[in-house]
């Protein structure tokens, strides 16, 4: 919904949610600035997620990791070798595309940004569109308005260049480029791009000083594993979180702040037992089973229910803040699951441009940390007395029945190579004497995106007729109260009346203290609940002359309080406001 898409990134702008970056040098490609609302509605989301993952619980701590990290990261998390987009190279503009990116039907290519056109019409980006052999000069022009058209929300901008890539000769195009899906035509064969963002770390600036961005915050847990674990006497099952910036060079970013360059996560990887070592502890692992009870972790879980219990925590998360409604999931199958993950779940949201990932719950085993045991030298193991003692119990037999369902299990596998009877006889040496690498449950949220999918759902347009029967579009964001970034208006009725004024900056300064309000006193006061509706502002407070006692002592010292959705009004006594107003925002 390209039109939906339009007002939406038009009214961010407009009322200082998000801005392009460097807007007055002509943008920078695939990042975007927060202004005064969105800074407010993104920390609201990040105290949200921080408060529920992190400082409601007692298993789950908070880490803040630098951005660059020793680039030995990033080849044992396998960054290096395989973080990569599939790209195409055209022949004719020597300028690259995310293969992903090529419409076959439409034979369109999206954000072609930078080219040096053969053709050109100068707008602001460049966009490329593949002549059809045969196709009527009209049909294409068409076809291009459409395009500019439908990328125009994306970017917030027009095209600066419609590359045309073909030739036509009068009204005709006469030559095409031979475009096949498989081999890329005229673009040349897919190859990777890695799409980490590199930079130097030292004032030699060669080689050896390489670094990256972080491509995600994850591999900062994993590398302060050890240190977390060991400084807070932490026992498994427990989990490590963070909220930070991550960078991608996205060879196409797209739809606004969806897939930008540089954005922001909020993970948490949450490790737990092995379920051998379960098995040993309790004498049963519990499996994931239709109908099980979700409500409070059990000691003798398995990954699978850990994974639907954090695909359920994270629910509830979203209903907590609006999103409820319009969540979908997407169980990962076998073939699309990375060679390292057991199970992955994409949480997605109805979006203006379809229904995408808004975040990834993958179960990853014991990948991450067993990589860095590796590359590192330095063990990632933790020592469970509680598996020692019980393992000790256990007779030879027993032992042998566990190894053998392994080397079962490990024979059965539909992806990656079955471990060697040798290291799984190891492995389970270590894990009797108590010595196992958690493995691991990740829900991976992006803070950019979930700030996209509250204000595109919250966002509401209704028609409505004024006394003199004209007709105006009336725009409301319908955002929850706890992530709404001003929470409460404060109004007197009149600007001119001192009294009205002082009570009015009163209550202002009781409420501020506790929550982002807006002051405002210009305009009808129709006005200004209508400016706070379309920022998405809950509560409107009305200071009027019964505040001030001149209708009767008994609404001395009560305010009209009203309510964004539904538009219904209240009196409240002054001294209610707080509690009242705090239990609904928080
Ligand atoms: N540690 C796992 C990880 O990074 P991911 O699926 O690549 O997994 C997790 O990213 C989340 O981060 C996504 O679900 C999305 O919300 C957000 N994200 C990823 N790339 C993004 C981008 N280019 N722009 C905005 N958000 C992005």
């Amino acid at each position: 919904n390209t039109a939906l898409m339009e007002k939406i990134v038009s009214l961010c702008k407009r009322r200082g949610f998000i801005f392009q970056s460097s807007e007055i040098y002509g943008g920078c490609g695939g990042v975007w600035d927060y202004g005064p609302l969105g800074a407010e509605l993104k920390r609201n989301l990040r105290n949200a997620w921080w408060t529920t993952m992190t400082r409601e619980r007692e298993d789950v701590l908070g880490l803040d990791a630098s951005i660059l990290m020793n680039p030995a990261i990033w080849k044992a998390s396998g960054h290096v070798d395989t973080f990569a987009d599939l790209m195409r190279e055209c022949s004719l503009t020597n300028k690259r595309v995310r293969a992903d990116h090529v419409d076959p039907q439409e034979g369109v290519i999206m954000n072609y940004t930078g080219a040096e056109a053969p053709t050109g019409w100068k707008l602001d980006r460049v966009i490329s569109v593949l002549m059809k052999k045969g196709e009527h000069i009209e049909s294409l022009r068409k076809r291009v308005r459409t395009l500019i058209a439908s990328n125009a929300g994306e970017a917030a901008g027009k095209p600066e260049e419609i590359v045309l890539l073909g030739e036509a000769k009068g009204d005709t195009v006469e030559k095409s480029i031979d475009f096949h899906p498989e081999t890329g035509g005229a673009l040349g064969p897919a190859r990777p791009f890695n799409l980490m963002l590199k930079t130097y770390l030292g004032p030699t600036a060669t080689e050896d000083d390489v670094t990256y961005l972080r491509p995600e915050t994850a591999q900062a847990i994993f590398a302060q594993f050890k240190n977390v674990f060991d400084s807070n006497r932490m026992k498994v099952p427990f989990g490590i979180c963070q909220i930070g910036k991550a960078f991608r060079n996205e060879v196409t970013p797209k739809n606004f702040t969806f897939r930008s360059r540089e954005f922001e996560q909020m993970e948490l990887e949450f490790f737990i037992k092995p379920d051998e070592a379960v098995e040993i502890i309790s004498g049963e692992v519990a499996q994931w089973s239709e109908g099980a009870d979700l409500s409070e972790p059990q000691a003798n879980w398995g990954w699978d229910l850990w994974h639907r219990y954090w695909v359920d925590q994270r629910t509830k998360f979203y209903d907590s803040i609006g999103l409820g409604g319009v969540l979908e999931y997407y169980w990962q199958t076998p073939e699309d699951l990375a060679h390292y993950a057991r199970a992955c779940v994409d949480i997605l949201c109805d979006f203006p441009f379809g229904t995408e990932e808004l975040e990834g719950i993958a179960a990853r085993g014991e990948f991450d940390l067993s990589q860095h045991q590796k590359h590192s030298g330095k063990t990632q193991e933790v020592f469970d007395e509680e598996l020692k003692n019980a393992a000790a119990k256990l007779t030879a037999e027993q032992k042998e029945a566990l190894i053998q369902k392994r080397l079962a299990a490990e024979q059965a596998k539909v992806k990656g190579e079955p471990m060697p009877e040798a290291d799984v006889r190891a492995w389970f040496e270590r894990l009797f004497k108590g010595n196992y690498v958690p493995h691991v449950i990740e829900p991976s949220a992006g803070l950019d995106r979930m700030a996209l999918a509250i204000i595109a759902n919250a966002f509401n347009e209704t028609e409505k007729v004024d006394d003199k029967g004209k007709k105006e579009i009336i725009t409301v964001l319908r955002f929850h109260p706890r992530v709404a970034p001003i929470k409460v208006g404060v109004f007197p009725l009149l600007k001119n009346k001192p009294e009205l004024v002082a009570k009015a900056r009163e209550v202002y300064a009781l409420l501020k203290k506790h929550m982002n309000c807006f002051y405002d006193e210009t305009a009808s006061i129709g006005r200004r609940y209508a400016r706070q509706d379309e920022v998405g502002t809950p509560f409107g407070i009305t200071i009027d002359f019964e505040t001030l006692g001149e209708k009767g002592p008994e609404l001395q010292d009560t305010v009209t309080l009203r309510h964004r959705d539904g538009g219904e009004q209240e009196r409240v006594k002054i001294s209610d406001l707080l509690p009242k107003l705090l239990a609904a925002v928080s």
